[in-house]
C-alpha cells in the first residue's frame, strides 16, 4: 500500500508562479521561500517547476491569449499540466503585487475552456496554495484574496494553504534595540560596582542644538557635518551631538552638588 502512495505521489507535479516586480537575476525573497516549500516537496517526491512572471512577456487582459507576443499560453499550458499550483507573491502597500494581481487576470480567460460536458474549469481538480513575503503586514490579505480568487478558478484549497514571511524591518529594529539594552544595562552595572551614578540624557535635538549659541534647528545638520544657520560655527554633527550630551550631564552634575547628592570621586568621575 505504501508502496503505492509512493507512486502516486512521485507523479505530482508543482508549478510555482513567482509574482515578484524584481527581474531576473535580482534576487526574490519570494524565491527563497519558494525554494523552501521546492524542498520540502522534494523529500515528498513531488516535482516542483518556478515561473518568474516577470521574465516572460506577459500581457494584460483576461483571456488565455493576448495575441502578438504575449507568452501566457506557454505558462498557461503549464497550469493545466501541474496538480499544486502555489501563486508566490510579495506584498507591495499591503496587497498582492502587480503581477500576482495580471495572473490571477489571465487566469480568468481560463473560465473560457471550461469541459462543454461537465462545465468544469481546466483548474478543478489542482490544489492550490500561496507564498507571501513582506517586510510589514499585509501577509493575510494577499492570502485571503489569491486562495479566495483560486477557489473560484476551480482550485481546492487545502487547510493551511497558505505560507508568508514577513517582519525583516521589524525584527531589525528588535535586534539592535536589544542591543542598546543590553549595553545599557552592562554600563549600570560596571558603573554602580566602582560607585558611579549613571543618567541617561535625552538625546533630542543635541546634533542639531549649535553648541556657541544654543539655537536648534534641523537646518544646522546635513548628514555628517553641522553649521549653525545662526552663528555659522561648524563642526562634525556627532561630535556636536556628543558635546551637547555632555553638556546635559554637566547640568545634571551641578544640580546634585547643589543638593550635596556627589561625592569627590563621584565629580570627578
Ligand atoms: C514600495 C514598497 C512597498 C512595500 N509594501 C509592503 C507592505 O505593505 N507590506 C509588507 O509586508 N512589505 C512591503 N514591502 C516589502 C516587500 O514586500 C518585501 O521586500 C518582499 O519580500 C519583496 O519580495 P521579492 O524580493 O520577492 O520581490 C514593500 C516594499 C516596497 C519597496
Ligand atoms: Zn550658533
Amino acid at each position: 500500500m505504501s508502496q503505492l502512495t509512493n507512486i502516486f505521489i512521485m507523479s505530482l507535479k508543482a508549478l510555482f508562479l513567482n509574482c515578484t516586480l524584481k527581474k531576473s537575476p535580482e534576487v526574490s525573497h519570494t524565491r527563497a521561500l519558494i525554494d523552501k516549500a521546492v524542498e520540502l516537496f522534494q523529500d515528498l517526491g513531488v516535482d516542483s517547476e518556478v515561473v518568474r512572471i516577470v521574465d516572460h512577456n506577459i500581457a494584460f487582459g483576461v483571456s488565455s491569449d493576448e495575441g502578438g507576443d504575449d507568452e501566457w499560453p506557454q505558462i498557461l499550458e503549464k497550469i493545466k499540466a501541474c496538480d499544486i499550483l502555489v501563486i508566490g507573491s510579495s506584498i507591495w502597500f499591503g496587497v498582492r503585487s502587480a503581477v500576482a494581481q495580471m495572473v490571477l487576470e489571465r487566469l480568468d480567460g481560463s473560465y473560457a475552456d471550461a469541459d462543454p460536458e461537465t462545465g468544469q474549469y481546466p483548474l478543478y481538480g489542482k490544489v492550490a496554495g500561496v507564498i507571501v513575503t513582506g517586510n510589514e503586514d499585509g501577509a493575510h490579505n494577499v492570502s485571503a484574496n489569491t486562495l479566495f480568487n483560486l477557489t473560484h478558478l476551480g482550485c481546492t484549497i487545502p487547510p493551511n494553504a497558505d505560507c508568508y514571511w514577513v517582519g525583516d524591518k521589524k525584527r531589525r529594529h528588535n535586534h539592535s534595540s536589544w542591543a542598546f539594552r543590553q549595553l545599557q544595562t552592562f554600563i549600570e552595572y560596571k558603573a554602580k560596582e566602582v560607585g558611579i551614578i549613571t543618567h541617561y540624557v535625552d538625546p533630542s535635538y543635541t546634533s542639531q542644538t549649535c553648541i556657541r549659541c544654543n539655537h536648534i534647528s534641523k537646518n544646522n545638520r546635513n548628514r555628517l557635518s553641522f553649521r549653525c544657520e545662526k552663528c555659522g560655527y561648524a563642526n562634525n554633527a556627532d561630535l556636536i551631538g556628543a558635546m551637547n550630551i555632555e553638556h546635559k550631564t554637566r547640568d545634571y552634575r551641578y544640580i546634585l552638588e547643589s543638593q550635596g547628592c556627589l561625592s569627590a570621586t563621584q565629580t570627578n568621575a
